[in-house]
C-alpha cells in the first residue's frame, strides 16, 4: 500500500505512460499498437459509434494504421472506401460472407488461386453456396455460367501461373446485366490498371505480395463503394478478419515505393521474358507483354501501365524444373511473389499441388512450369543466373 502522495511502485508500473505533448509531428506515421482506446465519457462513445465524431474504440473494428493504409489504397484504386483485412484470403472471405447466402451461386473464373476456389467450393459449399466456372479472357463465356441466383462474378486481373489477362470491362457488363456483383482480385496487377474504372464493384488485393513488397507482411485489402464497405467492415469484425496495426504500418511503408517498383519490374520482366522466349532450353514462355501472348489485345487495351512482374515458362518436365531450381545461385524457390528480390515458384508442387494431373492438363499447367516473380535486381545480373541454370537443365 502507498503511504505517501507518491504512488506505489506497482501503480507506477501499471499505469500507462503519460502522453508527451509536442508542437511538432512525426514525419513517419507512428505505429499505434493499442488494442483499445480511452473514451472520454458515454456521450463520446455514443457519438463515435453513431459516426458523429471521429475516433477509435477497439482495434478489431478500426485503428489508425489500417485507416491510413485504406485511405491511400482507396485513392490509388479510385475507390470510395477500403477495408484492411488480416490476409488476402481474409479480404475475400469478408466479401463473400457479406454478399452470399445459402442457395446463392458464384461465378468464378478458371485458374483462380487455389484457396479462393477452396473457399467457395469447399467451405461456402458447406453452407449451401454453389459455383460454376467461366473463362475470364472470353467474357461471353460468363453467360453460360450465370444462374438465377448468381450473386457475384469473381476474376483475377492476371491469373496464376499462366498470366492470362481477364477482360474486366467485358465481364463487368455481362455480370451487371444479370444483376450480379463483380469482384476482381488485383493481386498480380496493382497500378497496371484500375478495375473499378473498368466496371468492377470490388477490388481485392493480397497486400502480402506486391503492395507490401518485402515478404514481411501478411495482409489483404478490399475496396469498393462506401455503403457496402461499411457493412462488410461489420461482418469482417464479427468474423475476426480485420488486419493488425504492425502489418498495416509495414504495408503502408511498402506502398511508398510501389509505383517505382512496378515501373522497374515491368521493364525487367519484359527483358527477361523476351530472352527466355528465344532460349533453346525453354519450351514455352507466358508473359502478357510478349507479342505471342494469347490475350495481347486485352493486355494492350487494359494494362495501360505495363504487363507486370510475373512470367511463367516451361523447362520441359519435373526433373528439368528441379535441376533448374537447384542450379540457380541467387533466385530462391519461395512460393510467394512480389518481393523486392526475384523469387520463383513451381506451381505443380506448391500453388496447384492439390489438383490432379488431369486438372493441370485442362488448364495447360505442366510439371516443367516455373513462375518467376521479377524483383528489382539489374536485368543482366538476373539473366546471368537464369541462363547459367538453364544451361544445366
Ligand atoms: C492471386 C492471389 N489472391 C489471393 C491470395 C491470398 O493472399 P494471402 O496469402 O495474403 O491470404 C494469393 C496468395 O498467394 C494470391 O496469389
Amino acid at each position: 500500500m502507498a503511504d505517501t502522495e507518491r504512488a506505489d511502485d506497482a501503480t507506477i508500473c501499471a499505469r500507462p505512460a503519460p502522453e508527451r505533448p509536442s508542437a511538432t509531428r512525426p514525419v513517419s506515421p507512428p505505429i499505434t499498437l493499442s488494442s483499445v482506446y480511452h473514451v472520454a465519457d458515454l456521450a463520446q462513445v455514443d457519438a463515435i459509434y453513431n459516426g458523429e465524431e471521429r475516433g477509435f474504440i477497439y482495434a478489431r473494428d478500426a485503428h489508425p494504421n489500417a485507416s491510413q493504409l485504406a485511405a491511400k489504397l482507396a485513392e490509388l484504386e479510385g475507390a470510395e472506401a477500403a477495408l484492411v483485412c488480416a490476409s488476402g484470403m481474409a479480404a475475400e472471405a469478408a466479401l463473400l460472407l457479406s454478399c452470399v447466402s445459402s442457395g446463392d451461386h458464384i461465378a468464378l473464373s478458371e485458374g483462380l488461386y487455389g484457396r479462393t476456389v477452396g473457399l467457395v467450393g469447399k467451405e461456402l459449399a458447406r453452407f449451401g453456396v454453389s459455383y460454376s466456372t467461366f473463362d475470364a479472357t472470353r467474357a461471353d463465356s460468363l453467360r453460360s455460367a450465370l444462374q438465377p441466383r448468381t450473386k457475384l462474378a469473381f476474376v483475377e486481373t492476371i491469373s496464376n501461373p499462366l498470366v492470362r489477362v481477364a477482360d474486366i470491362r467485358g465481364v463487368a457488363e455481362i455480370a451487371h446485366a444479370s444483376g450480379a456483383l463483380f469482384a476482381v482480385d488485383h493481386t498480380f496487377a496493382p497500378l497496371l490498371c484500375r478495375p473499378l474504372d473498368l466496371g468492377a464493384d470490388f477490388v481485392v488485393h493480397s497486400a502480402t505480395k506486391l503492395i507490401g513488397g518485402h515478404s514481411d507482411v501478411t495482409l489483404g485489402v478490399l475496396l469498393g463503394p462506401k455503403a457496402q464497405i461499411d457493412r462488410i467492415t461489420q461482418v469482417a469484425s464479427t468474423f475476426g478478419l480485420t488486419g493488425n496495426p504492425f502489418d498495416s504500418w509495414l504495408a503502408l511503408r511498402g506502398l511508398s515505393t510501389l509505383a517505382l517498383r512496378v515501373e522497374r519490374t515491368n521493364k525487367t520482366a519484359q527483358t527477361i521474358a523476351t530472352r527466355l522466349a528465344s532460349h533453346p532450353r525453354v519450351v514455352r514462355v507466358n508473359y502478357p507483354g510478349l507479342p505471342t501472348h494469347p490475350d495481347r489485345v486485352v493486355t494492350e487495351r487494359q494494362l495501360t501501365q505495363g504487363a507486370g512482374a510475373m512470367i511463367s515458362f516451361d523447362v520441359g518436365g519435373r526433373e528439368q524444373a528441379d535441376r533448374f531450381i537447384r542450379s540457380l545461385e541467387h533466385i530462391p524457390y519461395a512460393p510467394s511473389l512480389g518481393d523486392v528480390s526475384t523469387t520463383l515458384s513451381h506451381p505443380t508442387t506448391t500453388s496447384h499441388r492439390f489438383q490432379t494431373p488431369e486438372q493441370w492438363a485442362a488448364q495447360g499447367i505442366t510439371p516443367g512450369l516455373i513462375r518467376l516473380s521479377v524483383g528489382l535486381e539489374d536485368a543482366q545480373d538476373l539473366w546471368r543466373d537464369l541462363d547459367a541454370a538453364l544451361g544445366k537443365v
